[in-house]
């Protein structure tokens, strides 16, 4: 991989793996009621509220590219893995619209939440439509069954990865009760990691993979999903506002649990002591990324975000699929993870 440090611009596979998937993403979603479809449309950036021409842009279309290239690993064309990718596509949606509703977040790609701009029932509602669409989409295809089956597995994956996150917000900073940075990997494996590794999957089932491949695309979708969640949790803290589009020091604010502090926490430093007492307070969210990064939480952190980087690379490298999908994995991998810090 390129230097965790280094700014990589999208690679093309994100853009074809759009142009192919979003014609069937549109064909379903119009197949909704129109005011669910409408939430729907807003939340994937097709229009703003009522309806009227979008202003805003989507999302990047991750697990659609990586079902696409699911199936061109398999051996097969891309296109044999557009109901993968429409499937995933609709999911994450889904879980986006109520993880906000469940983090409270009034804003989403600096626009207003759908459960901000709809209300909360309808925003529920919605993403229920979202999910019943993504298994009707699967039950159509050959795999169905199959299909069904590593979708419904990464779903409950998951479900308790925001299991686990919800109640690491209720636990203390210090203690025997503390999170520890172990439960934090397991939980992002469950929260991203999961549905990233089951894009993957999906996309290589319907493309008809023997199940080394079908395993081995989860298991890198699955590291490539803690990394990112890691990479996220460092810019989180120290990334420059402009580039994330979040604001400065977030997550701190929030007094978010994330891996840096968690790290920090672990170590035998002796800033940890004092970093407690700032957390604690909630006190000033600089001092507490100074504290975290005496304590080498940001160190520890993109440590194990290139340890998850590698373990990808490496389930990947094993796998008998053709170069120019390994290529194209492993450039979305980079672009990913390797953000500008
Ligand atoms: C969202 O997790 C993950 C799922 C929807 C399963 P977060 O709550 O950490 O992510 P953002 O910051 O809202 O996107
Ligand atoms: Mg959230
Ligand atoms: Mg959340």
């Amino acid at each position: 991989m390129t230097a965790l440090t280094s700014a990589v611009t999208a690679p093309g596979v994100l853009g074809r793996s759009r142009a192919l998937v979003r014609p069937a993403l549109k064909e379903a979603v119009g197949r909704m009621h129109p005011w669910v479809g409408e939430m729907a449309a807003y939340s994937f950036g097709w229009c703003e509220v009522g309806g009227g021409p979008a202003v805003a842009s989507g999302g990047k279309g991750v697990r659609q590219a990586l079902a696409v290239l699911g199936a061109e690993a398999a051996g097969a064309p891309g296109r044999a893995g557009v109901p993968a990718a429409v499937a995933v596509e609709l999911v994450h949606t889904f879980s986006l619209l109520h993880d906000d509703i469940m983090d409270g977040d009034a804003a989403r790609r600096r626009r207003p939440t759908v459960w901000k701009a709809y209300g909360t029932g309808p925003a529920v509602l919605a993403g229920d439509g979202l999910f019943a669409l993504a298994v009707e989409t699967l039950a159509g295809t050959s795999a169905g069954p199959a299909a069904l089956r590593l979708l419904s597995a990464s779903l409950g994956d998951l479900v308790r990865g925001q299991a686990d996150d919800l109640l690491f917000a209720t636990r203390p900073w210090a203690g025997a009760r503390r999170v520890r940075p172990g439960e934090y990997l397991a939980m992002a494996e469950h929260k991203t990691g999961a549905l990233l590794g089951c894009s993957a999957a999906l996309g290589a089932v319907l493309g008809g993979a023997p199940p080394a491949v079908v395993t081995g695309l989860d298991r890198a979708g699955r590291h490539l999903g803690v990394a990112f969640q890691i990479v996220d949790d460092v810019l989180g803290i120290w990334g420059d506002p402009e580039v994330t589009g979040k604001p400065v020091h977030g997550d701190l604010r929030e007094g978010k649990k994330t891996y840096p502090v968690l790290a920090a926490l672990d170590a035998p430093s002796p800033a940890t002591a004092h970093l407690v007492t700032v957390l604690e307070s909630a006190g000033d969210p600089a001092v507490a990324a100074a504290l975290i990064d005496e304590a080498g939480g940001r160190t520890a952190a993109l440590a194990e975000a290139r340890r998850h980087v590698a373990a990808a690379e490496a389930a990947l490298a094993g796998l008998p699929i053709p170069a120019g999908a390994a290529d194209d994995l492993r450039s979305l991998l980079d672009f990913l993870v390797c953000r500008d810090l």
